[in-house]
């Protein structure tokens, strides 16, 4: 990736897009046991931004480090399923376990290509939840209780929510310990992160003190365009160190691994892509956001 400050300054160190020191993320040591999972939501409520693509390349490069990793699709579109080639018909779906027909929630886990790397899928049945979730009791709380009976078996779960702030949302807020939030380098970006924030703050104060917020992520950089830059400034400096050193850039890639559904770190694992997510693995780990 090039960038007008990604050179060594007069003195000092050699930064990065985000415009502060680049650092080297060391390679994670193996992890002697497995379990309990840190669970972290992927979240925005902005389509498009990048929270199905890093669920999937985020998952694959934690699971190439040998975590033990569960990708939860909580997006009725099912496109974490179908970008990692799950079956979606006529099987147990995360629908299943939320309106509690199926108990246990290793019985909706599939395995995906990568090993290491496990799936419970979602379909379009999943809409219905929120309208079937209104009556119960502690109904913001119904993910974190299917969870709970699933987490010791993982290092690391995921859970790649829909584009709304609704119910579906608001349960996987509570379910987790950490949020990381995907921004497109779009000028608009910036706007309906406010309101995500509020809405992290509020489940915090009401649901899940214990949440925090692990990062944001950009993604879709285009080191080539000064709008692209200008727009990364201004996440930094209304962020500051939550906004994560590693950058997603923007590539012709990604829709071409989706089509293949594959993770790209798979697709082209030497693509600079492949490399991004890798590492963005690597500085979780040492913020201590994933174990
Ligand atoms: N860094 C990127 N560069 C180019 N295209 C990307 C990138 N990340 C994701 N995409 C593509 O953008 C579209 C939306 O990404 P997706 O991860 O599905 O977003 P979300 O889950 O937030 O709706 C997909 O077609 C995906 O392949
Ligand atoms: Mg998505």
């Amino acid at each position: 990736m090039t960038h007008s400050r990604e050179k060594v300054a007069e003195e000092g160190p050699v930064l990065g897009p985000t415009g502060r020191p680049r650092h080297e993320f060391p390679e994670p040591p193996a992890l002697t046991g497995h379990g309990p999972a840190r669970i972290v939501s992927l979240c925005n409520q902005k389509g498009g931004v990048g929270k199905t693509t890093t669920t999937i390349n985020l998952g694959a490069s934690l699971a190439e480090y040998g975590r033990k990793v569960l990708v939860i699709d909580f997006d009725p579109q099912g496109a974490l399923s179908a970008g990692l080639g799950a079956d979606t018909h006529e099987v147990i779906t995360i629908y299943d376990l939320l309106i509690g027909t199926v108990r246990d929630p290793f019985e909706a886990v599939q395995q995906t290509s990568i090993p290491g790397l496990d799936i419970i899928p979602a379909n379009i049945d999943l809409s219905a939840a929120e309208v079937h979730l209104v009556n119960e009791v502690a109904r913001e709380q119904t993910l974190a209780r299917v969870l709970r009976r699933i987490s010791d078996a993982y290092d690391v779960i995921l859970i790649d929510c829909q584009p709304s702030l609704g119910l579906l949302t608001v349960n996987a807020l509570s379910a987790s310990h950490g949020v990381l939030i995907p921004l497109e380098c779009e000028f608009f970006s910036l706007r309906g992160v406010a309101l995500l924030v509020e809405t992290i703050e509020k489940v915090q104060d009401r649901l899940n003190p214990a949440i925090q917020l692990d990062g944001i992520l950009p993604t879709m950089f285009d080191a080539r365009t000064l709008h692209a830059r200008e727009v990364l400034e201004r996440v930094v400096e209304a962020f500051d160190d939550k906004v994560l050193e590693t950058v997603i850039g923007r590539t012709i890639k990604f829709p071409d691994a989706s089509v293949a559904g594959v993770p790209i770190i798979q697709f082209a694992p030497e693509h600079a892509a492949a490399k991004a997510y890798r590492q963005l693995a690597r500085e979780l780990i040492s913020r201590g956001a994933v174990a």
